[in-house]
């Protein structure tokens, strides 16, 4: 959507804060032992109590109120009978509508203890979104983020996962402008403008660029082995930087 009053930049700021303070919670509950259906149960229940509606089960009917991703899973995991166990790396993605507005954000955290490598998946998964925001401003080329986002995966030898993107959301989870790559596409021409509300979200990897849909129907998987780190803001272009709407 593009934000044409005060009122729709105050209704997006409500529902960002919602589902960043939610995704906050969600990554401090995390506790080996604990499933991912416990772990949704936890968000369901905050989702609730702030009066909004998860967007992925609205949206697309989900089977749960939020994503949750485990080690080798890198997008759109199901919360289910899936054990956390210590070391694991867990994204969790939380989205939701209030009153007709959308905002969607996600975060990776590691269950303790992590190793080096784990970390840096991390560190560099959070530079690539700074780097993206730092771009995404009114007139600049759309590619201008996946260029940000690939710079940083390669000089820390990580890599992109192609199949997923940001995105423009505000009145519906996923709308105009459409899919963001994540890497540079010199084909796509769009440029941003102020007012614009997208998603920033780097998807990095340790070894898969392409993800497998899982037979869930839901679930997008690397190769085994494969780590990823997600990071997630939703935000409202301008000529300066952006507002970030996904900030408890
Ligand atoms: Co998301
Ligand atoms: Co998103």
């Amino acid at each position: 959507m593009i934000v044409r009053s005060e009122a729709d930049l105050a209704a997006l700021h409500r529902v960002g804060r919602i589902v960043a303070r939610v995704l906050a919670r969600m990554l401090d509950a995390l506790e080996p032992g604990m499933t991912t259906a416990e772990l949704d149960v936890i968000g369901a229940r905050l989702l609730a109590r702030a009066g909004v509606r998860s967007a992925p089960q609205l949206a697309y009917g989900f089977p749960g109120a939020t994503c949750i991703s485990v080690n080798e899973e890198t997008a759109h995991g199901i919360p289910g009978r899936r054990v956390i166990r210590r070391g694991d790396v867990v994204n969790v993605d939380v989205s939701a509508e209030l009153d007709g507005y959308y905002a969607d954000t996600g975060g990776t955290r590691v269950v303790p203890p992590s190793t080096g490598a784990k970390d840096a998946l991390c560190a560099a998964t959070r530079e690539a979104l700074d780097a993206a925001l730092a771009v995404a401003r009114d007139g600049a080329r759309i590619a201008g983020i996946g260029r940000a986002i690939e710079t940083v995966a390669k000089a820390r030898g990580l890599r992109v996962n192609e199949n997923l993107g940001s995105h423009g959301t505000g009145r519906h989870l996923h709308e105009a402008p459409g899919f963001i790559a994540g890497y540079f596409d010199p084909r796509d021409r769009r440029r941003l403008q102020a007012g614009m509300v997208i998603t920033i979200e780097p998807f990095l990897s340790t070894r898969s660029r392409r993800l497998r849909l899982a037979g869930d129907g839901w679930t997008l998987r690397g190769l085994p082995g494969n780590l990823s780190a997600q990071y997630e803001h939703t935000i409202v272009i301008t000529r300066d930087a952006p507002l970030i709407l996904t900030r408890a």
